[in-house]
């Protein structure tokens, strides 16, 4: 069985349901051919008319059949004059998200923005009743219920990376687009692993809570300096990419483990690329940024502390479970580990009565990661934006659960999208972590379909055990783009023994063919 593929479920759940989610007035399907109606002003003074939702414009709209931005340019105009207009797309937001975010929103032609924060469930299946997107950060729960209470619904977006809180399954069943925001949070949580590092150098805030008692303990508090130290980087992605920046400003030598990593991108970084086995006995500072997946859970456990040197120093601004917490409370006990900083637990809130809670020598922060005024800024503007994009009509950026492709062509494609996952997850598994460049070829009547989708589906099948959940249809080539892994498509005209053909093969750095 191929690792992941067998719950790919957007395949099934992504065509459109036509009583799923539409809010156009009085068009009968094709403009111009509008009927008598009786109009009324909607709040926002426009005239609409209820006598024939059919919604069939809009519809054809969210499909991709007709250019929204005939809705909102010339549609609106010759609407307005034909004495009809649509009813405006109603954006709730949810959770308190920047006020740059909402201001982005309310600038949008044709959008309502309601801000209703901190609603309760029952309150949220009423206002989500003719919403079309749906802005959150963690706090409000998307729930099936509430997804099936919001027939109009298209889009969730979410303030910042985990989705736990949206039934991402009942989104998906019902087409409704998922969005997160990955990257606006890269800088806030590089700063806060470099205060982690700082920290463990320096015993600041133990310090600190030794003055806040009355104390004047000058003996206590002796650290180490970062300059000429090793740092090793476990995950050098964004914000692994970030720290390392910082670590060589301090005049540290930096080492990387990274298996998926290209050797090019890594010595464009300065970067010394090593194993995993090499970087543990070498490191006075490791850190890492690399997701919570099955080749990542307790990476760091009991066997990895025993290759390190005698009073390392280990950071953790990542995931929960990366870190096996009980090996290293053994190991800061026994001195192995010299200081520890986490950000991020095997279960959180971290348990009130947990050992790492009692030792002298941790620094722990409740998950901020996230938490600086320009991230939540960055966040919240980046989820307005990409929700405007989707409810425009254009982009669907940072969806992690639907392909951006219109219901028409997805008919066609989803086989070969669902196969290209198979593949890509298969070459992952059966070829060296490292590759240079993936090769896709295609024959006979798949070079007819849209192949860069076909090709995003094997991306994305090749990075589902490398970049987690994070990684779709939409952000697959940036992945591999990153992570300096080339890919070459080609289309085939040669004789073939099949109708079509998808070949895709995976070539290291040192030319070998897998
Ligand atoms: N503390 C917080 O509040 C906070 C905020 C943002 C992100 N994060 C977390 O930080 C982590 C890194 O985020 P990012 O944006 O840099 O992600 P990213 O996808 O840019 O980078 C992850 C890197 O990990 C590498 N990787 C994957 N599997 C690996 C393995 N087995 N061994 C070594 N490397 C491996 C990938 O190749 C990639 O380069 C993620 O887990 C993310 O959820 C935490």
């Amino acid at each position: 069985m191929i690792d992941g593929v067998e719950n790919e479920r957007w395949a099934e759940g992504k065509s459109r349901n036509s009583s799923g989610g539409t809010m156009a007035i009085s068009m009968t399907g094709t403009r111009g051919e509008r009927q008598p109606r009786d109009l009324h002003e909607t709040n926002l003074g426009w005239k609409v008319s209820r006598a024939r939702c059919e919604m069939r414009y809009f519809d054809a709209v969210w499909r991709g059949e007709i250019p929204v931005r005939n809705l909102f340019l010339a549609e609106r105009r010759t609407a307005h004059f034909a004495g009809t207009l649509f009813l405006p797309m109603k954006i709730l937001v949810a959770d308190k998200i920047s006020s740059k975010g909402v201001a982005h929103l309310r600038q949008q032609p044709g959008f309502e923005v309601v801000e209703a924060y901190g609603s309760s469930p029952e309150k949220m299946l009423t206002l989500v009743k003719d919403v079309h997107a749906i802005a959150v950060r963690s706090e409000t729960k998307i729930t099936r219920e509430i997804i099936a209470a919001a027939p109009l619904l298209k889009v969730v977006g979410r303030a910042g990376v985990g989705v736990d809180n949206v039934d991402v399954e009942a989104a998906t069943e019902r087409g409704v687009v998922v969005m997160n925001t990955p990257s606006g949070n890269t800088i806030a949580t590089a700063e806060l692993t470099f205060t982690h590092i700082l920290c463990g150098a320096r015993p600041v805030p133990q310090a600190s809570a030794s003055m806040s008692a009355g104390k004047w303990d000058r003996k206590s508090f002796s650290g180490v300096e970062l300059f000429r130290k090793t740092l090793g980087i476990v995950g050098l992605g964004r914000i692994g990419g970030e720290v390392a920046k910082r670590a060589q400003a301090f005049g540290m030598r930096v080492l990387a483990y990274d298996p998926y990593l290209a050797p090019s991108r890594a010595k464009a970084m300065q970067v010394e690329a090593v194993s995993l086995e090499e970087l543990l006995p070498q490191c006075d500072f490791i850190t890492v940024h690399m997701p919570l997946t099955d080749d990542t859970k307790y990476m760091i456990g009991a066997a990895a502390f025993e290759k390190m040197k005698k009073g390392v120093r280990i950071f953790n601004c990542a995931r929960g479970g990366i870190i096996e917490e009980t090996a290293l409370v053994a190991a800061l006990k026994s001195g192995k580990v010299a200081a520890a900083g986490l950000d991020v637990y095997e279960g959180e809130p971290l348990a009130a009565d947990s050992e790492l809670r009692k030792l002298p020598n941790v620094v722990l922060t409740p998950h901020l990661g996230a938490s600086t005024a320009e991230a939540q800024d960055a966040v919240g503007v980046e989820v307005a934006e990409q929700i405007a994009d989707v409810l425009a009509g254009g982009v669907i950026r940072n969806a992690v659960n639907m392909p951006s492709i219109d219901a028409a062509a997805l008919k066609v494609l989803a086989p070969y999208l669902d196969l290209g996952t198979k593949l890509g997850a298969l070459v992952q598994q059966i070829a060296p972590a490292q590759i240079s460049e993936l090769r896709i070829t295609y024959w006979g009547k798949v070079t007819e379909l849209d192949a860069n989708s076909v090709t995003r589906a094997i991306q994305r099948g090749y990075l589902r055990r490398i970049s987690g959940e994070e990684v779709n249809f939409v952000n697959a080539p940036f992945f591999f783009k990153r992570l300096g892994v080339g890919v070459e498509v080609t289309k085939s005209n040669s004789e073939s023994d099949y109708a079509g053909l998808i070949q895709v093969t995976a070539v290291t750095p040192d030319g070998g063919i897998h």
